[in-house]
C-alpha cells in the first residue's frame, strides 16, 4: 500500500524493543503483539500520537481508545478504582481484561483518548513484549486492534500489514496470537455494579451484556457491522451452497477448521487467520459452521455476527 510511511518490522529482542520505544517517544505508531490481538500502539499521554492511530485506522472519532498500562500504580494514576474495581483488576491482571472507570481529571492524556466520555477503559496485558514496551516507556499506551476500522482483526504481523502496511512506523513481530479475540470489557459502576460491554477471552457468569436495544451503545467500538470479510458471509452453517468458503468446528468439516477437536479456546485462537484465508479465497461468499454460545463461545459468536452484518 503506498503511503508516507516506510512501516519497519522489528524482531522482539532488545534492539526492536528499543526500536519501537525511540519511535513512540517521538510520538509515531508501532504495531504490537499482545495475547489477544495486536495492538497499533502510540502514547497515550500525546493529542499528536493519539491522533495519528485515528488517522491511520480511519477510524471515527466518537470511538475512544484503551489504555495500556504495566502497573497498578500506573492505573490508578488514570482512574478512580473503587473496592470492586481493585478487587477485579487483582484477580485478571495482567491479563485479557479491559475495566471501564471513572476517568480521573489529574490524568495526563491525550483528550482525544476518551472521545469526551468521562470514563476510561484500562487494560493491564499480560504479553511480556507490550509490557516491556510500557515499561521502557514509562508512559502508557493507547491501542486499538492494529487493523484499518471495520476490517478483520490481526492475530499475526501479516494481518497487521495486510491493511496498515505504510500507514504506520512499525510492526513488532512477535508471532500468533494466544486468546485470539479482543479483551473482555467490564463496566465498573460507581455503586460498585458491573457490566458486561464486550464479551471475550474470559467469561463472567451473571455479569450479562448492557440491554443496547433503546439505549446508546456504550462502547461505541461495539456497532453491528465489524470485523468483516468484505464478503456475504451465513452462520451456523451445517451445509454449504456452491461458491462458499466453510469455516468448520469439530465434526463439521469445512475449508479451514477453527478446531477439529472442537475445542473453544482454539477455535478463538484461530478465529480471524481463519477469517482472513477466507478473505483472501477465490470464492465469493463464506459459510461458518455453528460454534456453542458457552464461555469464549459467546465472544466468537459475538464476533462472527458483526462480520457477517453487512456495513
Ligand atoms: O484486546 C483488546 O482489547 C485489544 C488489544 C490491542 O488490547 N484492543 C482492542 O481495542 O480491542 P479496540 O479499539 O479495537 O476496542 C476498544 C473498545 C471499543 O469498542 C471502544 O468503543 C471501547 O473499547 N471503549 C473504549 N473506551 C471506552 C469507554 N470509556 N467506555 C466504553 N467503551 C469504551
Ligand atoms: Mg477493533
Amino acid at each position: 500500500m503506498s503511503g508516507k510511511y516506510v512501516t519497519e518490522t522489528l524482531g522482539t529482542g532488545e534492539s526492536g524493543l528499543a526500536r519501537a520505544a525511540e519511535i513512540l517517544a517521538a510520538g509515531g505508531l508501532v504495531a504490537v503483539p499482545t495475547e489477544t490481538v495486536y495492538g497499533l500502539a502510540a502514547r497515550a499521554d500525546d493529542d499528536g500520537a493519539v491522533g495519528r492511530i485515528y488517522a491511520a485506522k480511519g477510524r471515527p472519532s466518537y470511538n475512544p481508545l484503551i489504555v495500556h498500562v504495566s502497573s497498578m500504580e500506573m492505573a490508578r494514576q488514570l482512574a478512580e478504582f473503587s473496592p470492586n474495581a481493585e478487587g477485579i483488576a487483582a484477580q485478571h491482571w495482567p491479563g485479557p481484561l479491559t475495566l471501564v472507570l471513572p476517568a480521573k481529571n489529574s490524568a495526563k492524556l491525550a483528550s482525544s483518548v476518551t472521545a469526551g466520555l468521562d470514563t476510561i477503559a484500562i487494560r493491564m496485558p499480560a504479553h511480556p513484549v507490550i509490557r516491556a514496551l510500557i515499561e521502557m516507556s514509562g508512559f502508557p499506551l493507547a491501542a486499538p486492534s492494529a487493523n484499518r476500522s471495520g476490517f478483520i482483526s490481526p492475530t499475526s504481523a501479516t494481518h497487521v500489514l495486510a491493511t496498515l502496511d505504510g500507514r504506520i512506523d512499525a510492526v513488532i513481530d512477535g508471532g500468533a496470537c494466544k486468546s485470539g479475540v479482543e479483551s473482555t470489557i467490564i463496566a465498573v459502576r460507581p455503586d460498585g455494579a458491573f457490566d458486561q460491554l464486550r464479551p471475550g477471552p474470559i467469561s463472567f457468569d451473571g455479569i450479562g451484556p448492557v440491554p443496547t436495544m433503546g439505549h446508546k451503545i456504550e462502547a461505541p467500538g461495539q456497532l453491528a457491522s465489524h470485523y468483516a470479510p468484505g464478503k456475504p458471509m451465513r452462520l451456523d452453517v451445517i451445509r454449504v451452497v456452491e461458491d462458499e468458503f466453510f469455516i468448520g468446528f469439530g465434526e463439521v468439516e469445512g475449508d479451514c477448521s477453527l478446531s477439529v477437536e472442537g475445542d473453544l479456546e482454539e477455535a478463538a485462537a484461530r478465529l480471524y487467520a481463519c477469517l482472513h484465508l477466507a478473505a483472501e479465497s477465490d470464492l465469493p461468499r463464506i459459510a461458518v459452521a455453528p460454534i456453542p454460545h458457552i464461555g469464549v463461545g459467546q465472544a466468537i459468536n459475538d464476533r462472527l455476527r458483526r462480520a457477517a452484518t453487512p456495513a
